[in-house]
């Protein structure tokens, strides 16, 4: 056992949060091996049982756990940073140039790596992460998740129209390859699938509709997306999609609306697709260093809070600048 004494942060099991100045954190190997909290409260009260035993010693330190990222991707790890006028300048000179090199599986196996390193570096112990267009690039990420034991929920990235040779997939292949992922990985110790269309304009409506199919057939998977994050990417949206009564209804009238669904940024919603977001339990992965960093707009909180519509935090790296959520919380 190890015991170890410092601040510590836990949650009870109604999810409401537990802050002991001066606490105690037990961990024991479980059969596999693997250390398992077994105990967690204030010093006074949990001390004398283990009296006796060694303890590592933390003053000023805090105890807490994971860190869930909702919304990052991991081949956008070396596009930090880079500056453009604004989300789809920015998609066109760097992300999809840089996004092709994943179907090199070596090379995306070392990014995994460097990517993971990051994520536990900054407390970061679940995300839902996108990776390429690529199925490789899905396989590298979750094989390196599982040798870690990490909670990782990833896709293989659908966009089959208005993308660049080495990142546009095709339709009926994409569909196929998403499938075939998802009964490869889904539920495979701690990994999850995610479907994950890239954004509506990037896909067919056949596209969009045969990931609704799966969704379907596959409800414990996750879903994941973009939506309203940017004034051009919203035109350009409504121009392609003219019958939906908004962008965000075009994935509801694909089926891609749920409980599981995480819609990166849903700056600029409006009070009818905040209804629907509550209404179908799907969730919003709000991504402030990268709103700011491509001067997307600002995540209405207070309108979302009046809606009743879920939300939660997310670095969106590579839009985003920070794997850390200190400065994701600071930026939000
Ligand atoms: N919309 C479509 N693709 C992307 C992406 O990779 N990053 C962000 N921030 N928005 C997107
Ligand atoms: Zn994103």
């Amino acid at each position: 056992m190890h015991l170890y004494r410092s601040a510590l942060l836990r949650f009870a099991d109604d999810g409401s949060a537990l802050y002991d100045e001066d606490g105690l954190l037990a961990t024991a190997p479980d059969e596999r091996g693997v250390q398992r909290v077994v105990a967690a409260g204030p010093w006074q009260a949990l001390a004398a049982r283990h009296a006796g035993q060694p303890v590592t010693h933390w003053p000023g330190r805090l105890i807490a756990p994971g860190f869930v990222d909702l919304h990052i991707h991991y081949p956008q790890t070396d596009v930090i940073g880079s500056p453009a006028d604004g989300l789809l300048p920015w998609l066109e000179t760097y992300t999809f140039p840089h996004e092709s090199r994943f179907a090199d599986p070596a090379y995306a196996a070392g990014v995994a790596r460097f990517f993971l390193d990051e994520l536990a570096r900054n407390g970061v112990t679940t995300a839902l992460a996108f990776a390429t267009s690529h199925p490789g690039s899905v396989d590298a990420l979750m094989a390196e998740a599982r040798a870690r034991r990490l909670r990782l929920i990833g896709g293989k990235v659908l966009q089959d129209r208005h993308s660049p040779d080495g990142v546009r997939d095709q339709t009926e292949q994409s569909l196929i390859d998403t499938e075939a992922l998802i009964h490869r990985w889904h539920g495979v110790d701690r990994l999850g699938y995610a479907i994950t269309p890239r954004f509506a304009p990037t896909s067919t409506p056949a596209q969009l509709a045969g990931a609704g199919e799966i969704a379907a057939r596959h409800p414990g998977v996750w879903i994941q997306s973009h939506v309203a994050e940017n004034v051009d990417e919203i035109r350009w949206a409504r121009e392609l999609f003219p019958a939906a009564r908004s962008y965000l209804g075009v994935y509801g009238d694909c089926g891609l609306l749920r409980e599981r669904a995480i819609y990166a940024h849903c700056i600029h919603l409006d009070d009818a697709d905040r209804a629907l977001m509550r209404e179908t339990g799907a969730a919003a992965a709000v991504s402030p260093t990268s709103n700011l960093f491509l001067g997307s707009g600002f995540f209405d909180y207070a309108a979302a809070d009046r809606a009743g519509m879920a939300y939660g935090l997310a670095s969106d790296v590579g839009g985003g600048t920070s794997f850390s959520p200190f400065r994701t919380m600071l930026a939000a």
